[in-house]
């Protein structure tokens, strides 16, 4: 291929993809698979990598990310970025609208918008090509995050049509509930800090230095706003512009209408006030915004917000009740979380008598007493937030509620990290509940799958002093466990009690079953072990990163902080954390204690590389029943180098269908033209590379498949 022709061939892939991509994620309507998508972009990043001179900034290969902003560079607004005011009922809103049926000429039309929870972003375009991202700041300057913007697949690189020469256009970054749970899931997973809400991850993840990252989490964009100069010249009305822009390529949504009255308008809130609960993302309420841009100039601005715009925020459902008492939890990480307990009453649909007060200075901060009346919300979570007091209705001589100083699980003192509101129990090693978190954790799925000991079971063997750490659990026996029973709380994901409680019996099958699996989790390999067994800050990844260099405990047991830190993605922190479990002489008896139990502490040899890496840099997804259990398959496929992914998507490469492999996921593979695998395919590829063994028609279909594996190298 000649310059000239890799730089059209450059030129024509950019263009598809980016239309593709607009297809698939503006119009929902792609007319390609995703497979012919990687292909196309496949080419294009080869093509870009061998050429780097025409490498544009445009390019769709700059969506995947793995660009890196060491400091997000602070840029002045061209146009000021102004917030909105806020209104908060009917009236207010028809005092809007008066105001501004008094200030104008002729009729108003009213455009009503869902205000979405994200965070505001400003992005430049210079001849159709987006040139810069930057983040509301304070309004007058903000942070460029352009490279973390490109990511967003829902933002475009490059414009089509009939667009302005130089524009902004103005939106909002949010973070879909689904990638929101996800992202949650991923750091409980590694003890890392949840965030509260999608906003929040929202910023976090707009302001990661690494791009790529920004590109797993999903992000999404809505667009709202365009400026520039003339604007009037060119289109009427807001709803007009934001037509042009939908042509264009933004992401303009759906759920908007030009109203002319407050009844009208007032049917629109109401009727997302209802339906915003089943949005894919948060919106906090609507915005109104004057139609007509003559009217709007009208009217113009102060300093803080636009004169045409509003705001109405949707209420929380809240109720005022009084606070009984305060319970102080210890969490499964030794956190103190003090919870009230409070007269109960109807909110949402449901009795609440519990609320979370979070730490000390939220005690502090709405100096809470006894018996004092408080306004509850029932947001997000489980547990619902006290969000005021009515100090009007303090009784005279209430007792201030002060915070513990002892664990009220163990007694022993509590301690304060510099620069956290939080009070934790340091005594990790016997205080009950963070004992109990860490078996909870080790039986989990992913650590060492003991799920018939999972809903309070854990709980109550404790109680009943027959496990004080994991190595206990392997010497349960039926006879210990059979006719237990006991109603045990149920706590929410960081171990504080939801107030609902469940019956837990150790009946004849469950028995059998714990025992059966005990004994089935002794061939769970290392690196599992190593992640079960709840060292600070060692995931599943970690574990599995550790476990590539080290292949047995007591090499890891020597390995110095120097040489661990060492490990790509390790560090010092997970370093010291691993070093420092490994010098504690319980965790030590613990270990041997689950070493001489029959535990895998060292590399099994499926899970050892001395298999050919043919599915190095696949994700493959299994599905349905197979001849072998499930989890062996995937340790095969690991084995094989390959990735075990739980949800179809466009990154994932084959399916391995069993048995009974559901309809739903079947029609996603074949909508996105992702190879589906029988177990009796997958195993002749494995055993035509491995051994050269295997069937003749199993070596025809291996060929066929291998060739298929060939195509995406
Ligand atoms: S228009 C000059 N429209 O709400 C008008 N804003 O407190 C600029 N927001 O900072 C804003 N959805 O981040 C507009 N449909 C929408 C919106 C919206 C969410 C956010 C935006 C703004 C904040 C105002």
């Amino acid at each position: 291929m000649t310059k000239e022709q890799a730089q059209q061939r450059i030129a024509t892939l950019s263009e598809e993809l980016e239309r593709h991509n607009y297809n698939y994620y503006i119009l929902a309507k792609p007319t390609i698979s995703d497979y012919e998508f990687d292909m196309m972009l496949e080419e294009l990043a080869q093509l870009e990598r061998e050429y780097p001179e025409f490498l544009l900034p445009s390019s769709p290969t700059q969506r995947v990310g793995g660009g890196i902003t060491k400091e997000f560079q602070s840029v002045r607004h061209r146009y000021p970025m102004l917030s909105l005011s806020n209104s908060y009922s009917k009236e207010d809103i028809e005092e809007f609208i008066q105001r501004i049926k008094k200030s104008v000429e002729g009729e108003v039309e009213f455009c009503c918008e869902l205000k979405f929870d994200g965070l505001s972003i400003s992005l430049q375009y210079e001849n159709g090509i987006l040139t810069r991202a930057v983040t509301r700041g304070d309004g007058t300057q903000g942070d460029d995050v352009t490279t973390n913007v490109k990511t967003i697949r829902t933002i475009p690189l490059k414009l089509h049509g009939d667009f302005p020469s130089f524009f902004e256009m103005r939106g909002e970054i949010v973070m879909p509930f689904e990638s929101f749970n996800r992202l949650n899931e991923q750091r409980a997973e590694m003890g890392d800090d949840l965030f509260a809400n999608p906003r929040n991850a929202a910023a976090g993840t707009l302001k990661l230095q690494d791009s790529k990252e920004v590109a797993h989490r999903r992000l999404d964009n809505y667009c709202y706003y365009m400026m520039m100069d003339d604007l009037e010249e060119r289109y009427q009305t807001h709803f007009e512009s934001l037509m042009a822009a939908r042509q264009w390529g933004f992401n303009i949504s759906n759920h908007f209408k030009v109203c002319r009255s407050v009844e009208e308008i007032m049917d629109f809130i109401s009727y997302w006030d209802e339906e915003r609960h089943h949005l894919p993302f948060a919106i906090d309420g609507i915005v109104l915004k004057v139609n007509s841009y003559a009217q709007q100039q009208e009217l113009g601005s102060t300093a803080k917000s636009p004169k045409w715009a509003i705001a109405y925020k949707f209420k929380a459902e809240e109720v005022e009740t009084e606070l009984l008492s305060v319970d102080f939890q210890v969490g499964r990480h030794g956190t103190i979380t003090p919870v009230a307990n409070l007269a109960p009453v109807q909110l949402a649909g449901t009795t609440v008598k519990r609320a979370t007060l979070n730490n000390e200075d939220f005690i502090r901060q709405f100096d809470l007493h006894y018996g004092d009346t408080v306004t509850v919300v029932k947001g997000g979570e489980i547990i619902p937030k006290i969000i005021g007091v009515n100090f009007d209705k303090r009784q005279a001589g209430a007792k201030p509620v002060a915070f513990v100083k002892a664990c009220p699980a163990c007694g022993s003192e509590l301690i304060q990290h510099e620069g956290e509101a939080a009070w934790y129990c340091p005594n990790a090693m016997d205080c009950p509940p963070q004992v109990k978190g860490r078996i909870e954790h080790f039986i989990s799925r992913k650590a060492m799958n003991i799920e018939s000991l999972g809903e309070g079971k854990i709980e109550l063997l404790y109680d009943e002093g027959l496990i004080r750490d994991v190595a206990d659990l392997y010497t349960l026996t039926y006879e210990k466990l059979y006719g237990l029973s006991k109603e045990t709380p149920i706590l929410d994901e960081n171990g504080i009690e939801t107030g609902k409680t469940r019956k837990v019996s150790f009946r004849e099958k469950t028995s059998q079953n714990i025992v059966e699996a005990l004994e089935k989790s002794k061939s769970v390999p290392f690196e599992r072990v190593l992640f079960a067994l709840g060292i600070r800050n060692v995931g599943e990844v970690v574990a599995k990163t550790i476990v590539a260099e080290y292949h047995d405990i007591d090499a890891l047991m020597k390995a110095s902080v120097e040489a661990l830190s060492a490990i790509n993605t390790v560090g010092e922190v997970i370093a010291l954390s691993v070093k420092s479990f490994f010098e504690d002489e319980r965790n030590l008896r613990m270990v041997e204690r689950l070493r001489e139990a029959g535990l895998q502490f060292s590399k099994t040899e499926e899970t050892r590389s001395d298999k050919p890496q043919i599915l190095a840099g696949k994700s493959l997804i299994v599905s349905g029943k197979f001849s072998i259990e499930r989890d062996a398959l995937k340790r095969i496929i690991e084995a094989y180098g390959g990735k075990n992914v739980s949800s179809i998507s466009s990154k994932t490469d084959y399916v391995v269908a069993g048995d009974n492999m559901g309809p739903e996921k079947r029609k996603k593979a074949e909508s996105l033209g992702i190879p589906i695998l029988s177990e009796a395919e997958f195993m002749a590829i494995i055993h035509e590379e491995d051994a050269g063994a295997g069937t003749e028609m199993g070596k025809s279909v291996a060929n066929d498949a291998a060739s298929q594996l060939s195509l995406f190298d």
